[in-house]
């Protein structure tokens, strides 16, 4: 069954064309990763799938409904979760604290919505850390942190965007494995957005490559890395750090 379908969506700010008529059909459980250059449309995607930025052309289809014009906090009702790229804690509220408020999204009922959020801590292994305050933790705590708050929320679709920047090569393998785990354990639908080659290239099972708001190649991580517009694209620093995961 298809989850999402990004139909022919073209966003511009003022003159730039951040997404050019882009496709992208998802189906349920698959694991799909955005990769791009700084700057390719990435976030953009994501900001419209979620309902905070609008399209100026095209059609978002979740579950088989067209949510155009649906605020994100209905977008989210239906399962879509999103992990935030730039983690914005509230510093004086405890791991604990911040996952429960994701929990609450989806059940009023208390018992249910600790429950949710003992499980999510569980799942992402920082069960330690639920008593920490979030202004202690570095910033791949962090991230944990805002993956099990998303967690919580007991989502059918996660977004997840540069959840590996900055870990070391061996928390990257850490990262990718957990994260099979609790795809598997929760039956998700998961989108990435990595710039991470070595994280991208363990997780996906189809990658999207978005340069300059187009999308330039689409297929499996193998034939993706071998891409000669992809790889013209990733000139430089990238590039090799592909063939190495090729
Ligand atoms: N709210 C905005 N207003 C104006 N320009 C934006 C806005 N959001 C993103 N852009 C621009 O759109 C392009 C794509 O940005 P983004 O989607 O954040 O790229 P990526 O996540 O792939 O690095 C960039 O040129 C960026 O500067
Ligand atoms: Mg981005």
């Amino acid at each position: 069954m298809k989850v999402l379908e990004v139909r022919d969506i073209t966003k511009k700010f003022g003159a730039l064309v951040a997404l050019n008529s882009i496709n992208l059909n998802v189906d349920e459980g698959e694991t799909v990763g955005i990769i791009g250059p700084n700057g390719a449309g990435k976030t953009t995607l994501f900001n419209i799938i979620t309902g905070f930025l609008k399209p100026d052309k095209g059609t978002v289809w979740i579950f088989g409904r067209n949510v155009n014009s649906w605020r994100p906090h209905k977008i989210a009702s239906l399962g879509v979760s999103r992990c935030f790229q730039i983690v914005k804690p509230f510093p004086s509220l405890t791991v604990w604290e911040t996952v429960v408020v994701g929990s609450y999204l989806k059940s009023r009922d208390a018992s249910e919505a600790h429950e949710a959020a003992l499980e999510a801590l569980k799942l992402v292994g920082i069960t330690d850390l639920k008593d920490r305050l979030s202004r202690e933790l570095n910033i791949p705590q962090l991230k944990l942190v805002e993956l099990a708050r998303s967690i919580a929320t007991r989502p059918k679709i996660l977004l997840i965007d540069e959840i590996a920047a900055g870990l070391t090569p061996t928390e990257v393998d850490k990262m990718v494995k957990k994260l099979k785990e609790i795809k598997e354990r929760l039956g998700l639908t998961l989108l990435v957005v990595e710039h991470v080659m070595k994280f991208v290239m363990g997780l996906s099972e189809r990658i999207i490559v978005l340069h300059y708001g187009e999308k330039i190649a689409e297929g499996s991580p193998e034939s993706i890395s071998k891409d000669p517009r992809v790889i013209e694209a990733y000139l430089g620093t990238k590039w090799a750090e592909m063939r190495e995961w090729s």
